[in-house]
Order: structure tokens, then sequence, then C-alpha cells
């Protein structure tokens, strides 16, 4: 039996909880990222901090896409998943040295530096090694991203990238740092951006700091968007793969590249959020005064949007086809914050039901603890059960 895209019969003997990926649609949506970015040269770095999981990785890597890391880990994931180095760029406000060298001896592409300190510290440690680092300069643009203030990146409050403001003493200190090249800008305003016209003002912000540059006689060869693009968490069968077409054509028409001079991307939650699934199981429903409870084997520890940053999962009972009940969908965990959802509309639910999270492939396994002493959910893929 088949509920949806899911596989019931076979996922029945498995463990909850657990995540399913279905790989299919990670190669038709990669599919379509390689097209979409190909019409206007594009280049794709996939943002690992989305979900790392190896053969998640193996398989974007090996469609020739490049990678988005934000810690010496996260590099050493890329590489040990087949994204040469020379496709990977490097995110993040506090690279330690430790990272920083690891990302030298590895020659990545660049670093995407955020601090003043920081491009001292690459300078220091590339020149100790005689190699030249290239380097993109995250700017913070100042463009509100109307999105959950945990995932908007780019006010002049969020922690991120140099201030417009500070630019000039940057480029002036660039001057002395003979160690570091400056290849590019980098911009990342937030994630969960669901309309794509939020990125028009970052269009226009990226427009007029390329005359700034020129006006200062310093050419540009890369300029990076970041990533950002939503997803459709209410209704994930309606657009299993993100509107990528409209994504790439809206940069196309705003943005005003150079000859020569290409504009790279950092997606993450787009390309792996509607792959993946939580799969648990409904240990006990219990009544209480006013409401029913679906307290389910998978928490916080497995997937904590929910409780992190008040995010929405579609919940579907695989194993149930009876009239719809509301139901609080909650965890074992001992937070008060374990809850999925409240008064949700379920098909009736017993003990042993399975039931699935939805669009969990972005910010899910990744996120994992071990909260509560418990075990990290383990991946099922839809060509390997
Ligand atoms: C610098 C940077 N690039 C890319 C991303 C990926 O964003 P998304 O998964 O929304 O595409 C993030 C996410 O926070 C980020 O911080």
């Amino acid at each position: 039996m088949t509920k949806g895209n899911f596989p019931v019969d076979k996922l029945k003997g498995i463990e909850t909880p657990f995540y399913y990926y279905d790989m299919d649609l990670l190669k038709k949506t990669l599919k379509i990222v390689k097209e979409e970015t190909k019409k206007y040269g594009f280049i794709q770095h996939y943002a690992v901090k989305a979900n790392a999981n190896r053969r998640i990785l193996e398989l974007i890597a090996s469609e020739g896409f490049g990678a988005d890391c934000v810690s010496g880990n996260e590099v050493k994931a890329a590489v040990n998943a087949g994204f040469p180095a020379s496709k990977i760029v490097f995110a993040g406000v506090g690279k330690t040295d430790k990272e920083i060298n690891l990302a030298l001896d590895l020659n990545i592409f660049s670093f995407n530096v955020e601090s003043l300190p920081e491009l001292e510290v690459i300078n220091e440690l590339a020149n100790k090694k005689g190699k030249l680092a290239q380097v993109a300069l995250r700017i913070n643009p100042n463009v509100d991203a109307h999105t959950h203030e945990y995932i908007t990146t780019g006010l002049n409050e969020n922690k991120f990238g140099f201030s417009l403001a500070h630019l000039d003493a940057v480029i002036e200190t660039l001057q002395t740092l003979k160690s570091i090249k400056l290849i590019g800008i980098h911009f990342h305003i937030g994630s969960q951006i669901e309309e794509i016209k939020t990125f028009e003002p970052l269009c226009e912000k990226v427009n007029e700091l390329q005359i700034y540059f020129e006006e200062k006689g310093i050419k540009l060869e890369h300029i990076n968007l970041g990533g950002g693009l939503g997803i459709d968490y209410e209704n994930p069968d309606a657009h299993l793969i993100p509107d990528f077409a409209s994504y790439f054509e809206m940069f196309h028409k705003y943005l005003k590249l150079r000859d020569g001079q290409m504009a790279h991307f950092e997606l993450g939650r787009s390309i792996v959020a509607q792959c993946g699934a939580l799969v648990t199981r409904v240990v006990y429903v219990k009544q209480g005064e006013q409401k029913a409870f679906a307290i389910v084997d998978a928490g916080m520890t497995d997937l904590i949007r929910p409780a992190l940053y008040q995010a929405y999962h579609k919940i579907e009972n695989i194993s149930s086809d009876l009239p719809v009940k509301k139901y609080d969908v909650v965890g074992p965990i001992c937070e008060s914050s374990d809850v999925f959802v409240k008064s949700y509309d379920l098909n009736e639910t017993s003990r042993g039901d399975m039931l699935v999270l939805r669009s969990a492939g972005a910010y899910g396994e990744i996120m994992a603890s071990q909260y509560n002493c418990r075990e990290l959910p383990k991946p099922y893929y839809s060509d390997k059960i």
C-alpha cells in the first residue's frame, strides 16, 4: 500500500522516528535547478547547513553543484562527499583559526568574510602559508526579507556581514592586506522568503554597490546572492518543486551584471525540504478536558523548527482513512514547547498509527539533538528500502 508518495507497507517495519527521503524528487529538483541556472550562466552552491546527510550531499555533488559551508566540519563533509574544493564558499561570523587553516589548505574557492578582524586573521594565516586567500565581502544590504525574525539576516541590526557604513574603511584596510584577493561581494538576506519580489530590492542594492566599487577602481568578478527561496509548507503536494524558473529569471531581469561577471547562489531549503519527511508513530492518544493529544515518538529533538520558530509542518496520518478529528500533536520531550501543531485535523488516530511530518528535508535531520538522551533519528531513502 502507498499513501501519497509513501510506501506504507515498506515503512511499517522500520523503527520510528526516522527521516524518509524521496530521492527521485530530489533528483527532479536538482535537474530543474541545473536547467534554470544554465539558462543564465548562474552558479549554484548548495547550502550544506540545510541538510548534510552524506547520501544527499553525494547526489548534489555528483550533479556538479558547488557547496556553501558555514563551519570547518561542513567544508570537510562537502569535500568528503565529492564537492571539489574549488567550488566551495565558506561563510560564518566566527570562523576559527583552525577552520580558516583547513580551508586554506584545501584551497577553497572563497571565504565569505563577515568582519574586519576576520579579514585580518585570514590575511595573517594565508601569509604564514605563503598563500593568497580569495575573499568575497559579505555585505549587509539592510534589505528586509519579510520572514521570521530568527531567519532574517540582512538588516542592520543582524550580526551578519559588513554594514554599508563601514565599507570605505574596509576597502582602505584591504589595500594593506597582501595575502588577500578580493574577488567579489556576498549577500544573504534571510530564509523561507516566499515572495520572489522580496529579492528585487536586493538586486537594486547590488546594482548601486557595483557602481560604488567601480568608482573605487575595484573590479568584482563574482556576485553572490546567497539563498533564501521559500517553499510551500502549507500544501507541499501543490509545489513539490519550488518555482526556480521565476526566481532565477527575476535575478536575470533586475541584476545588472558586468561583462564576464559571475552570479552565484546558495540555495539550501528550496533544494532539499520537500524531499524529506519525518516519520513517527502515535504512542498514546490522550483525552484532555477540552482536547485530544496525539502523543508521538518524535519530538523537538528530531525536528526543532516548530519549537524554535513556530514553523508549521503539514502532518498526515498514513495509517488511517477515518474521518478527521482535532488533535494537538505533541512529542515526548520534557519541554512545553515540544508541540508540533495544535488543534489540527488528522484522520482519526490510535496507538501505533504512522504519521508523517512533511517538508522536513531542510533544517530537520541536521538540527536533531540527543537531549533527554534520545537516539538520533536514522535516515532511510526511497531507492534503498
Ligand atoms: C550565508 C547563507 N547562505 C545560504 C543559506 C541558505 O538559505 P536557504 O536554506 O534559505 O536557501 C543560509 C541560511 O541561513 C545562509 O546563512
